[in-house]
């Protein structure tokens, strides 16, 4: 269980998000959107440890996250805006860099594993300074899941990918969630959302103005209306 418990993120004099809770169980999908500027993707480097918040409390199977709880971390795979790849290295390089950082075993296994089910597998001896937006974006998928975490917590993970690495990425999503693992997705595209979230939040200016199960059966018509209205506060 992955929980926060009323966080409140204050940068400088800006009230980042206010009084914010969520509590993920294991198997839960939840889709987090919002526009832009809202606070997602500050809750998720909150719940990713990446960053303190300035009240409430932050909670992976009881026991608080800090800075420095690797093994903690561990547990939760966060995809961020930023790749956390070294452009010097190849995939499969970059792969057993963090497969050792994170005591994987059977890091070259893994990571074969993991580059063919991204589509790089061809690709995994050449650096990746010469790699697409699209390239890069799936090799960060890969590291996300090296470790095998519990909680994904995935901002923006379908920006830059083609339609064939968008199906990949959301068959690999739908495999992990048969497992057991949580996911918490960001996402501007409301089909995505769909296919892979059975809950949202509506985040604005900091708050969750809505939360609410989807509805798979009626489509992304009225799920966008209802976007709408509640971001503009109706
Ligand atoms: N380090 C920082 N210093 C100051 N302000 C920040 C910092 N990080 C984020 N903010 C502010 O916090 C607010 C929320 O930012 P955040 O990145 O969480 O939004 P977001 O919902 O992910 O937006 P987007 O959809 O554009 O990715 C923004 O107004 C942003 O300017
Ligand atoms: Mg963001």
């Amino acid at each position: 269980m992955l929980e926060l418990k009323e966080i409140t993120k204050i940068i400088g004099d800006k009230i980042i998000l206010r009084n914010f809770s969520l509590a993920l169980a294991p198997g839960e999908s939840v889709a987090v959107i919002g526009p832009n500027g809202a606070g997602k993707s500050t809750f998720f480097k909150l719940a990713a440890g990446l960053m303190q918040p300035t009240s409430g409390e932050i909670l992976l199977n009881g026991e608080q996250i800090k800075k420095k709880t690797h093994l903690l971390k561990k547990r939760i795979g966060y995809l961020g805006h930023e790749s956390f790849l070294y452009s010097a290295l190849t995939p499969l390089e970059n792969l057993r860099f963090y497969g050792k950082l994170y005591k994987v075993k059977n890091i070259e296994e893994k990571g074969m594993e993991l580059l063919k089910a991204v589509g790089l597998h061809y690709f995994k001896d050449i650096p990746i300074r010469s790699f697409s937006r699209g390239m890069i974006q799936r090799l960060a998928i890969a590291r996300v899941l090296l470790t095998e975490p519990d909680f994904l917590l995935l901002d923006e993970p379908h920006t830059g990918l083609d339609q064939e690495a968008v199906s990949l990425l959301n068959l690999l999503i739908k495999e992990r969630q048969e497992k057991g693992i949580a996911i918490l997705l960001i996402s501007h595209d409301f089909e995505q959302v769909i296919q892979v979230c059975e809950r949202v939040l509506i985040l604005n200016k900091g708050r969750v103005v809505e939360d609410k199960s989807i509805d798979h059966q009626r489509g992304l018509m009225p799920f966008k209306n209802w976007y709408e209205a509640a971001v503009s506060g109706k």
